[in-house]
């Protein structure tokens, strides 16, 4: 499984790629607005950190403002996925710039009819979000798994990546339904290596190992 982080901020990824676990970085327009720089800057500077898929989201609606749009960010680096919404115009758009080669994620998937769609337009990712489901109380995991089983039916190119994770039980079970991808705040990241008998095992070894040879530990 792929780990992404879900965010925009430079310092959050800066930590999570010196962590060597973080595989690309997904943002969108939210994420961008609230570091304060224009999109096209911010994606640059993600892209110095981490050589790996940078999902920059368009802001047009409308497919040939899409198509273009797409474009423009594909050109900011070779790791560049153009991300579009899940609407009509947003297909089309994924259709026509992944014909060209430019690689597309599928965004704000929340049903398997969508998602078959986004396969069907040859995404390159699809993003289901599995908080805001869980958010208007269905099990958003559920989708996961459906799309996963659907995708492996048909051999569809498209991988799942597994999106709006909030916490480590959302990480474990989409790595458990089979997403290629789970993206998540650099939170969710951080509260994954979280376990009290490694700190207190660590405190434990430490404290013998001083005792015996009267060192410290640092
Ligand atoms: C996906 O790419 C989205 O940016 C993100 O996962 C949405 O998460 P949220 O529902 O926590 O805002």
């Amino acid at each position: 499984m792929k780990f992404f982080l879900d965010t925009a901020n430079l310092d959050e990824i800066r930590k999570g790629a010196e962590w060597g676990i973080v595989d690309g970085v997904t943002t969108n327009p939210s994420l961008i607005a609230r570091e304060g720089k224009p999109l096209k800057e911010q994606i640059a500077a993600i892209c110095d950190i981490v050589d790996g898929p940078i999902s920059a989201e368009v802001l047009a609606t409308e497919a040939k403002a899409m198509i273009a749009e797409g474009r423009e960010l594909a050109k900011i680096h070779k790791n560049i996925i153009v991300k579009v919404p899940l609407i009509r115009d947003g297909i089309q758009a994924c259709s026509a710039l992944s014909k060209e080669g430019i690689r597309v994620n599928v965004t704000l998937c929340f049903s398997p009819a969508q998602a078959l769609i986004a396969a069907k337009a040859g995404a390159y990712f699809v993003s289901p979000f599995v908080g805001r489901l869980d958010d208007i109380g269905t099990e958003g995991m559920d989708l996961i798994r459906q799309i996963v089983a659907i995708y492996d039916n048909y051999d569809f190119g498209t991988q799942v990546l597994a999106a709006s994770l909030r916490g480590p039980m959302h990480v474990i079970e989409s790595a458990l339904a089979g997403a290629h991808i789970g993206t998540m705040p650099f939170k969710a990241m951080d509260m994954l290596f979280n376990h009290p008998l490694t700190d207190k095992g660590l405190e434990q070894f430490l404290k013998d190992y001083g005792k015996a040879f009267h060192t410290e530990s640092h």
